[in-house]
């Protein structure tokens, strides 16, 4: 069984549809390890009441990447947990040249745009500011730029005349819990087949 790791900073709605998908037995994996850089994050409830083991780790003094010897934690608990895939899902921090060389095309994101439109914070009011008419989701490898790397899958969002952004982003968010869980199965099929 492909293990993975899940790293999330906010609210976990992907967590949810993953571990939810695993359950369901959409989703041939074992969620190893889900793993937050806040301490409060609904993300880690979600990997408890899915009986996952779960960690906070507090991600030292910058505000977008981790302090270097936290990356190298991090690197060590995903490794020591026999991560195969790293999934992010909502995590908010950028990750750097440690990750990247320990778990190479082995990182995956899900961005709330069509790439390489919006990259960055709250794509969705990036789109609506931009008066597009479709916007959508990303799933792809994570390189070392941000909300860049290889497509994995991609679905378009319309974007409504009465949008607010949060209505927006609920309508990308039901497609994002759709599209993950697929797009890792696309992943860990390739992975199978290696
Ligand atoms: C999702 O919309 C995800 O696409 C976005 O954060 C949200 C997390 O929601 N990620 C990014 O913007 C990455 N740049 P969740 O915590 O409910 O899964």
């Amino acid at each position: 069984m492909i293990k993975i790791g899940i790293l999330g900073s906010g609210k976990g709605s992907n967590c949810r549809a993953i571990l939810q998908s695993i359950r369901d037995g959409r989703l041939r994996a074992k969620v190893a390890v889900v793993i937050s850089d806040v301490l409060d994050a609904p993300i880690l409830e979600i990997a408890r009441e899915f009986g996952v083991p779960n960690a906070y780790l507090p991600p030292g003094h910058f505000r977008t990447r981790l302090e270097p010897k936290v990356e190298a934690q991090l690197v060590a608990m995903l490794q020591n947990a026999e991560v195969q895939i790293v999934v992010l899902a909502g995590f908010m921090r950028v990750l750097k040249e440690q990750m990247l060389a320990a778990f190479p095309r082995r990182i995956v994101n899900i961005h709330p745009s069509l790439l390489p439109k919006f990259p960055g914070l709250e794509a969705w009011k990036q789109a609506l500011a931009a008066n597009e008419k479709w916007t959508g989701v990303t799933v792809h490898y994570v390189d070392e730029q941000i909300d860049h790397g290889d497509v994995i899958a991609q679905r378009k969002v319309p974007v409504m005349s009465d949008d607010t952004a949060e209505s927006l982003h609920a309508r990308i968010q039901e497609v994002e819990h759709v599209l993950y869980p697929e797009a890792l199965e696309q992943v860990f099929a390739q992975l199978r087949a290696a």
